[in-house]
């Protein structure tokens, strides 16, 4: 393998990833100065292009931003940062113009209003969709404005590696260019990390392949503080079926009134809440995961079958066929479902413009965490802080830039007495063994007792890892992994410092809340530390 130097790869802004976040700063800073979007597969694989139930915002003059804020907060079980929340929802309607002045066409009520949706903890119908394949028309709409701009240089099949940092200060990234297998360096005054979430982290997941944490991992060997990673939002309803790789049965059929059912059709959710299927997400995901554990059965089942069959292939014609080409009717007949790993919470800590504690180094979108969702993400309120961080983002970039001194080149890529891998199998077993141990141990419900064995088992992999990415050459599979196994690691350490139970934080070893409320922030060490914890408001 080569490592070259290329002056071709110097910018001014550097964004790495190019699902909403990536590509909607993209478009914001294209005339500020040399734009590059990187993106480890193609321009379609990412979380945003996933996205079924649509983007929160306050639309319809019945609603209002004090509503939106409360629900946000409320979910979000007492750590939300509550100034962080009044300046994302109050920026929404406005990001929802600009998309639909880029060409996203969301669905319509009559000719002046939209059709919204409602979901979970929403005490207002506000959620804003193109029926059940909102993120495809986000994302096509997007890659669309992109290529068609000359100033934005777009590669695809770049996955990167590691950030240079050099006196405290982000340089650029170290980048695998996959089809030619060289490492190149990208030199950038200022780089942004918009590289989603870590659902691939679990063994079951809505997410995509793409979603390995590399921005969460990259940051934190950089040195940056990475906050709250033991808030993972599991998602109730992951279509159940051997042949659908992660397709998730959107929250938005709960909100048209879908019941959840035992395999007796015992509407279970009686049992835990009086809010039924639209309490919020880690309510039933627990329920769900009681229930799965007592009955000892492989799923539950979401019944829309009783609703008009034009009205569920009108509003869910995505959902509809997908199910129906996988022998499931979902206007006659039961939707098998589990819960699955769907949301990072936590992530480089950063505000709402992105800015981390590393000089020239931004994180937006899935990667960052700025204290919006709390312990629990309200739903579709993802969309909305990736587009709103984008925004801010986008005019941090020009204070920056006004600024930062020119991007310099760095040392290339060495790989050291690395040699051929002759044995890939190491990393595909010890993928599995990473992603069953976070579901078992670390999963809907936590204990000490599972803390402790998925820190031992972890460490060992990570060494395992640690020494195989030394040793070989460095393949796309094997940054993943790496990836992977730091984020687990955070998402452990993180999870048994919290001797409590908050949001979507589940243990049954301290099942109250403490009444001190804390962000868990981590930095790295030779293992990572809890280094600190500061009060949220
Ligand atoms: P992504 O869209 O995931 O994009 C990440 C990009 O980074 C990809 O292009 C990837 O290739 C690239 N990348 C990653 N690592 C590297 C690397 N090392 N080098 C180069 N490139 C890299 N939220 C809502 O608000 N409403 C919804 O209805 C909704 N539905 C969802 C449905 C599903 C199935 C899923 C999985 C999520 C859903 N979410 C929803 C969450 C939401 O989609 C995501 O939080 C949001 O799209 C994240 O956008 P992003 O730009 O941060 O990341
Ligand atoms: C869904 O459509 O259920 C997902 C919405 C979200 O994750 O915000």
């Amino acid at each position: 393998m080569n490592a070259i130097d290329s002056l071709d790869t110097t910018c001014d802004v550097l964004i790495i990833g190019s699902g909403i976040a990536g590509l909607s700063l993209a478009l914001k800073v294209a005339n500020v100065g040399k734009v590059i979007v990187l993106t480890k597969t193609n321009l379609k694989e990412c979380a945003t292009i996933l996205a079924q139930g649509g983007i929160s915002a306050v639309l319809s003059s019945e609603d209002s931003f004090d509503k939106h804020i409360q629900d946000t907060i409320n979910v979000g079980d007492g750590l939300c940062h509550p100034d962080v929340v009044r300046k994302i929802v109050f920026a929404g309607p406005e990001r929802i113009k600009e998309l639909v002045e880029w060409g996203v066409q969301f669905s319509k009520r009559g000719s002046d209003h939209y059709d919204l949706g409602l979901e979970a903890g929403h005490s207002y119908r506000r959620v804003v969709h193109s029926k059940d394949i909102t993120g495809v028309n986000i994302q096509e709409t997007l890659i669309n404005r992109v290529l068609e701009d000359p100033r934005i240089t777009v590669l695809e099949n770049h996955i990167a590696i590691n950030l240079k940092i050099r006196a405290g200060r982000c340089l650029g990234a170290y980048v695998l260019d996959k089809q030619k297998d060289i490492v190149k360096n990208f030199a950038a005054r200022v780089t942004v990390l918009a590289t989603g979430g870590l659902g691939k982290a679990f063994l079951y997941t809505s997410n995509p392949d793409i979603s390995s944490g590399d921005g969460i991992a990259m940051a934190y060997r950089a040195g940056a503080t990475v906050m709250n990673m033991e808030f993972i939002q599991f998602h109730p309803t992951l279509l159940y079926h051997p042949h659908a790789k992660s397709f998730l049965i959107s929250e938005a059929l709960r909100g048209e009134g879908a019941k959840l059912i035992d395999a007796s059709g015992n509407r279970f959710m009686a049992a835990y809440d009086s809010r039924l299927e639209l309490a919020p997400r880690d309510i039933v995901a627990r329920a769900m995961d009681a229930e799965l554990k007592r009955s000892g059965n492989d799923c539950l089942f979401l019944d829309i079958s009783f609703k008009d069959s034009d009205f569920i292939k009108n509003r869910f014609p995505g959902i509809h066929a997908k199910c129906l080409g996988l022998g499931i009717d979902i206007t006659k007949e039961l939707i098998p479902v589990v819960p699955a790993a769907h949301y990072a919470i936590g992530g480089v800590k950063a505000s709402v413009s992105g800015s981390t504690d590393i000089p020239g180094l931004l994180a937006i979108g899935e990667t960052a965490c700025t204290g919006f969702h709390g312990a629990n993400r309200l739903a579709s309120n993802s969309l909305l802080e990736s587009s709103v961080m984008a925004h801010f983002a986008a005019q941090e970039c020009r204070n920056l830039l006004d600024k930062a001194p020119p991007a310099c080149s760095f040392s290339p890529w060495h790989s050291g007495d690395a040699v051929d891998s002759d044995e890939s199998v190491v990393v595909s077993q010890n993928w599995m063994e990473l992603r069953l141990l976070m579901w078992n141990y670390v999963g809907v419900v936590r204990s000490d007792k599972r803390f402790r064995r998925a820190q031992q088992r972890i460490h060992l992999l990570q060494d395992e890892i640690n020494q195989y990415y030394w040793d070989f050459h460095i393949t796309s599979d094997l940054i993943e992994l790496r990836n992977l196994a730091d984020v687990a690691q955070m998402v452990i350490d993180a999870g048994f410092h919290r001797k409590e139970s908050r949001g979507v934080h589940y243990t049954i070893d301290y099942p109250k809340k403490r009444k001190t409320i804390k962000d868990t922030l981590l930095r790295k060490s030779v293992r990572s530390e809890i280094f600190n914890s500061s009060n949220c408001d």
